[in-house]
């Protein structure tokens, strides 16, 4: 299937601003591809949280295609149901250089206003810094595929 061209889009942005630009929302390798091909600096693989398609892939499961499209020209992050931090190791371990946090800011928020989206970053934070405890790495350089699919 030939896939519609957003590359005017990205001109268009592109004229307005000199700040970098992340497309979000890539669930494929192929897509990926052709963000890079545009110049894009960075792509967040993103389905928004689930909230549009019933049946979107996870993003979990679409960042090792994506990652290995991008083949390192381009910046990688991944939001979508990360609530844990295992959640934010395991999409470092399977190439993410971050990961964006939707609705546990928002759950903070409502919460707690200021304090609690501090609270829920805080907690994501020490989570990842136990599993990586746990799982031998002393910085994040550490955390690598083999943690989350060995062999
Ligand atoms: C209430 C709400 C509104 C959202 N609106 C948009 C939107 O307008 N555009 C967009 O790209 N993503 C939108 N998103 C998706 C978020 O940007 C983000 O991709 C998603 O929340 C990440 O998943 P998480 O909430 O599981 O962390 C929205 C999410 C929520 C919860």
């Amino acid at each position: 299937m030939t896939r519609p061209s957003h590359g005017k889009d990205l001109d268009w942005l592109r004229s307005l601003s000199h700040l970098p630009i992340l497309l979000k929302g890539i669930v494929r390798a192929d897509d990926a591809t052709r963000a890079v091909e545009a110049g894009v600096s960075g792509i967040i693989v993103s389905n928004h949280g689930g909230r549009q398609l019933d049946g979107a892939p996870a993003t979990l499961e679409a960042l090792p295609g994506v990652v290995q499209a991008a083949a390192g020209r381009c910046e990688v992050f991944m939001d979508g149901g990360v609530r844990w931090g295992d959640d934010v190791f395991k999409a470092l371990a399977l190439g993410a250089r971050a990961v964006l946090v939707g609705r546990p800011v928002l759950w903070g928020l409502a919460a707690a206003g200021q304090a609690g989206v501090a609270d829920v970053l805080r907690l994501l934070s020490g989570e990842l810094s136990r599993t990586m405890a746990l799982a031998g790495c002393a910085t994040i350089a550490d955390i690598d595929r083999t943690m989350v699919a060995p062999g």
